[in-house]
């Protein structure tokens, strides 16, 4: 199967498909509910940013997977980090290596601009995702989230 994937940064092309995408993964996470005017205003921003990464998977030219990354500065680290977001594959093409394709490709894109760490947040209670991370070597940590609206 992974001949006929191609990962890659997403273009202004892509929008309407990844905001399909970005529909189906809200709908799993009860923190966020789905807005699609800002969803796409939000795509777009990270599209034209130079410190950030959309990838979008493409299998027989339809979208089927998306990630994003965004880069924050760790005084922890002594340097720059990413945020993993938005990691979502098209129902039918789960269990396919779609999302391992896309965490590698986020990976060597973070290490080739000297990031030194990812990280990311999911939904405590989506098991799938968070087996999806153990299997690819994303530890756990005793962080929690927290946030206040402005
Ligand atoms: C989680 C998700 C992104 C994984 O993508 P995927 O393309 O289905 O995963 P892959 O096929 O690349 O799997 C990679 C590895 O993780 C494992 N894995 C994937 N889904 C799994 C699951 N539900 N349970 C256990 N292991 C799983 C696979 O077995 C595979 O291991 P292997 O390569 O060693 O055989 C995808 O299922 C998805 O979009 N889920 C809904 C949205 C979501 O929850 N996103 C995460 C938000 S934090």
């Amino acid at each position: 199967m992974s001949h006929s994937l191609l990962v890659r940064p997403a273009q202004a092309r892509h929008v309407p498909a990844l905001l399909e995408l970005l529909d189906a993964l809200f709908r799993l996470e009860s923190d966020f509910a789905f807005d699609a005017g800002k969803a796409e205003r939000g795509l777009r921003m990270l599209l034209g940013q130079d410190d950030a990464l959309a990838l979008a998977a493409e299998a027989r030219g339809r979208v089927v997977g998306l990630c994003t990354v965004q880069t924050v500065i760790s005084t922890a680290e002594g340097g720059p980090v990413g945020w993993v977001e938005d990691v979502v594959v098209a129902e039918d093409w789960r269990g396919r290596g779609v999302g391992r394709r896309l965490l590698a490709e986020a990976e060597r894109w973070a290490a080739e601009r000297g990031l030194t760490r990812l990280q990311l947040l999911a939904d405590g209670d989506n098991r799938a995702a968070l087996d999806f991370y153990d299997r690819l070597g994303w530890g756990a940590t005793r962080l929690v989230c927290r946030r206040r609206t402005l």
